[in-house]
């Protein structure tokens, strides 16, 4: 009997790994300059021709090569860059397999124009795998590589192909990510003969994201720079409050390689829990530095992925740094910096420091405003840390609490700043069930709709844990034992009557948590609120506490808490410069 299998002839096994490496245009591209940046280059020129289905050709002022390495390059699994399988871990080029000229050279019309240094050079050319000749060249050092008519022999994967901007596209989207790993490269990018893309040499990312996309978009970014244990997490993601007023952008690099990579992505994204609305998504620009055995980069056939030997442990390093970046954020940072000195690499939460915390020892029932109350200064629990220094607050507006800094003046919205106290106290409550409840002498007595009895059922166990006391009582009727006590004149009827209100019919039920949302609404419903006159000392507690909380700047839906105005802009403003 005969054979059934035979081996394939070369040209078409190599066009067959071909489909693995060569996707599309955006590929090729990608395969290319990371050659370039491997070869030392310094300048990068990208030149496209209808969306890269003519024409790609990338040119460098890299290592060039010699007559034979040019040949060579083109033969499968020849490679500069590693000589045993021991050199893959943490292989610091981009290249290391061998396989990306060749794929390349399989699919197209292939030329490389090459020289060691500036003189003498050699030009290859090739089409679907085979060289045609061999010449000489004189050119400057470095590399110019050629892809002509891509899939040209290979006509079923060239029907695949998208039309020329969607291909164009996914070019501008390589060189982009390219562009942000290797800030030290030039890059220009042109199609079908116009310049598009011009970045110089940039010290940092910020620099390049300004490059690429312009200030604004780069000065809506805050800086996250954060080590745990060996996983080192920079970069910069957008303050929660600009979050959804533009498009969403999204780069992640490990290892100074840029990959894709949803549970990195998600992680970061989950330390915006609670500073911005569910389901809107924030542009956040990554760079985690990892110890080489801890990340395997050869997983991927286009290096596009990555797999991690402890998973759990980078995605906690990332949310944990994110979250650091929004909770020092300049606004936030500069009015913890007002408190503790500047060494404080992360502000103390202020479990013990109770803003406007009552003072009188309220057993009869429900608080309500009290003047003298209000003029007195409130006073901090004895355990409170060194007596921090507070700046001269002033109120305005019965909604605004104002300071002079050295760098300028600040505001602070009263009921955002103090919702976000207490939500962080209450998710604390909710954790650690640890409340102090106050127990009323007369109970309340709440009736509800059907609809509202069935929401706080719901909640009931969540209620109790921030200091809801509460029984049925029969029918849609409740009775409230305790209530919690967040402040004088705190308003406990009316704050679980809306908490309720705002509970039922509450459709949003795949977002946040539930003991998040809970905690969010009775935060909001809980706080003081614009209008409300507060005394020296409560400015004062609300500051201290606000300047403790993780996340200051933001309250929880995401609208920021203070707001910063630079002498600069002041003198701007008054034509003083
Ligand atoms: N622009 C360039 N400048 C200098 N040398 C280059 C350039 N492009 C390719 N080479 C040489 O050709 C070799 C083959 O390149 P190729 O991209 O096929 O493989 P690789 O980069 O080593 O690995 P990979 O397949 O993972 O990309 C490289 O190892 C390098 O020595
Ligand atoms: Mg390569």
């Amino acid at each position: 009997m005969t054979s059934v299998i035979a081996i394939l002839p070369s040209a078409v096994a190599d066009q067959i790994a071909a489909g693995e490496v060569v996707e599309r245009p955006a590929s090729v591209v990608k395969e290319l300059v990371e050659n370039a940046l491997d070869a030392g280059a310094t300048s990068i020129d990208i030149a496209v021709e209808d969306g890269g289905r003519q024409l790609i050709r990338v040119s460098d002022d890299g290592s060039g090569m010699s007559r034979d390495d040019a040949v060579l390059a083109l033969a499968r699994h020849a490679t500069s860059k590693i000589r045993s399988a021991g050199d893959l871990v943490g292989v610091r080029s981009f290249g290391f397999r061998g396989e990306a000229l060749p794929a390349i050279c399989s699919v197209s019309q292939l030329e490389i124009e090459t020289a060691l240094g500036d003189g003498a050079g050699t030009v290859v050319r090739a089409a679907g795998g085979s060289v045609a000749d061999v010449t000489e060249t004189a050119r400057r050092r470095g590399t110019t590589v050629g892809v002509g008519r891509l899939f040209f022999n290979a006509p079923a994967r060239r029907k695949f192909l998208r039309g020329a901007r969607s291909e164009w596209r996914g070019i501008v989207e390589v060189v982009t990510s390219l562009s942000l790993v290797r800030r030290d490269v030039r890059f220009s990018l042109s199609h079908d003969g116009r310049p598009v893309l011009v970045v110089p040499r940039a010290a940092t990312l910020r620099e390049r994201i300004a490059a690429l996309h312009g200030a604004a978009i780069a000065g809506r970014l805050v800086d996250v720079e954060d080590v745990s244990g060996t996983i080192h997490v920079a970069g910069l993601v957008e303050r929660p409050s600009e979050v959804g007023t533009a498009g969403r952008r999204v780069h992640l690099a490990i290892n100074a390689r840029s990959v894709r990579d949803s549970g990195i992505v998600r992680s970061a994204e989950a330390a915006y829990r609670s500073t911005i609305p569910a389901g809107v998504r924030p542009t956040v620009y990554l760079e985690l530095t990892l110890a080489a055995a801890d990340v395997d980069v050869n997983v991927h056939p286009a290096k596009a992925e990555v797999r991690f030997r402890d998973r759990w442990t980078v995605e906690r390093a990332v949310e944990l740094a994110v979250r650091r970046a929004l909770g020092t954020m300049e606004s936030g940072a500069t009015l913890g910096r007002t408190l503790w000195p500047a060494s404080t690499p992360f502000m103390p939460r202020a479990v013990d420091v109770e803003v406007l915390r009552p003072r009188t020892n309220v057993a009869d029932g429900i608080v309500t405003p009290n003047d003298e109350e209000r003029r007195g200064p409130a006073t901090l629990p004895d355990e409170t840390p060194p007596e921090p220094d507070v700046p001269h607050l002033l109120q305005l507006r019965r909604t605004y609490l104002m300071f002079e800094r050295d760098d300028g003046v600040v505001l602070i919205d009263q009921h955002s700043a103090h919702e976000r106290v207490l939500f962080e106290r209450f998710m604390r409550s909710l954790e650690c069930g640890d409340t102090p409840a106050q127990r009323l002498l007369f109970p309340l007595t709440l009736h509800l709709g059907p609809a509202e009895a069935d929401a706080f059922e719901a909640h009931r166990k969540l209620f109790e844990r921030v200091g809801f006391e509460v029984e049925g009582f029969g029918g849609h009727t409740l009775l409230v034992r305790s209530v919690p006590m967040p402040h004088p004149r705190f308003d406990a009827e009316r704050c679980l009557r809306e908490t309720i209100a705002a509970l039922t019919g509450d459709r949003d039920a795949s977002a946040a948590p539930r003991h998040q949302r809970l905690a969010a609404t009775v935060a909001c419903k809980a706080a003081i609120k614009a209008g409300d006159i507060l005394s020296p000392g409560e400015m004062r507690a609300l500051f201290i506490a606000l300047a403790s909380t993780q996340l200051p700047a933001h309250d929880v839906h995401g609208r920021s808490t203070v707001v910063h105005l630079s002498w600069d802009e002041l003198e701007r403003r008054f034509g003083r410069r």
